[in-house]
């Protein structure tokens, strides 16, 4: 359904940012909110502002906390407020946009980011509004963040991580054809993504480095993986069994270049 007003939350981010232009490509009325426009989603500033008259909401927010505590603080306060400010305001859908197995306690166990995506999901899933939760795996792009982490001098000492990435362009193609497909349904919905491979990330990245020679401003020379993350996550508890498979490989992806 063309024309729509549709918040998203978080739209200076990878994601975010590669969803609102897939929803201005399809006419869609888009308001782009992140703190820069003058929104906190966790304060709660500007948000019913943000959401009044909105046909749907897509939360992209993020903030990069490793220890649960915080992780679970912003997941789920921003979650909240989102929650209370679009129910008074009557958008029609609320879209979360989370991570595939990241709510099973066997695979968040030893990482507090991922409890905090946990926190997040449950409080969209019990909220008593018409919600969809995007479970997807990993994007391409990440491997710029997890290597700028994981690298000291000449090493990255990486987490045995075993994925089915997608490239974040085609997760927002999908999450896009999602909110078109969804907004008149009063249901609640699962939206799982994955990619056309599974690997390591340590695979993923020698594919990278062979072919770019650097991964977010890095060049190591050894890739080592220790499964400090926990089995879960080393063990492919973070790719999903089912849901939509998209086919844009690894290899395609880098011979695209750097937008695909
Ligand atoms: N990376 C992956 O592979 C992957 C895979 C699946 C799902 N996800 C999930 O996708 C979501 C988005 O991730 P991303 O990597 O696209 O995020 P990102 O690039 O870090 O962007 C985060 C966005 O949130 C905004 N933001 C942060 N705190 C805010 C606040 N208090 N109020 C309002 N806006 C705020 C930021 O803008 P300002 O700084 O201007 O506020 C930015 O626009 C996350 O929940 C992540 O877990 C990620």
């Amino acid at each position: 359904m063309a024309g729509m007003i549709i918040t998203v939350l978080g739209a200076r981010g990878t994601i975010g940012s590669r969803l609102a232009d897939q929803l201005e490509e399809r006419a869609h009325d888009v308001r782009r909110v992140s703190r820069r426009s003058g929104v906190d989603a966790r304060t709660g500033v500007g948000l019913r502002e943000a959401l009044r008259g909105a046909d749907v909401a897509v939360d992209c927010l993020n903030h990069m906390a490793l220890r649960a505590a915080t992780a679970e603080d912003f997941f789920r306060g921003t979650a909240q407020h989102v929650v209370r400010s679009a129910r008074s305001e009557g958008v029609r859908r609320l879209v979360c946009v989370s991570i595939a197995g990241a709510a099973d306690p066997a695979v968040n166990r030893l990482l507090g980011y991922y409890r905090g995506k946990a926190a997040q999901e449950q409080v969209y899933s019990t909220s008593r509004e018409a919600v969809t939760i995007v479970r997807s795996t990993q994007w391409y792009e990440l491997m710029d963040d997890v290597l700028r982490r994981a690298s000291i001098g000449p090493v990255s000492v990486l987490p045995t991580m075993t994925v089915a990435a997608l490239s974040a362009d085609r997760a927002a193609r999908h999450i896009a054809d999602e909110i078109d497909a969804s907004v008149e349904d009063l249901q609640d919905r699962t939206l799982t993504l994955r990619g056309p491979q599974t690997a390591t990330i340590r695979e993923i990245a020698r594919t990278i480095l062979a072919a770019r020679g650097s991964i977010g401003g890095r060049r190591p020379r050894a890739l080592v993986q220790l499964p400090y993350l926990g089995q879960g996550i080393a063990g492919g508890g973070l790719v999903p069994a089912d849901g939509i498979v998209d086919d844009l490989t690894l290899e395609d992806w880098l011979a695209a270049g750097p937008s695909s």
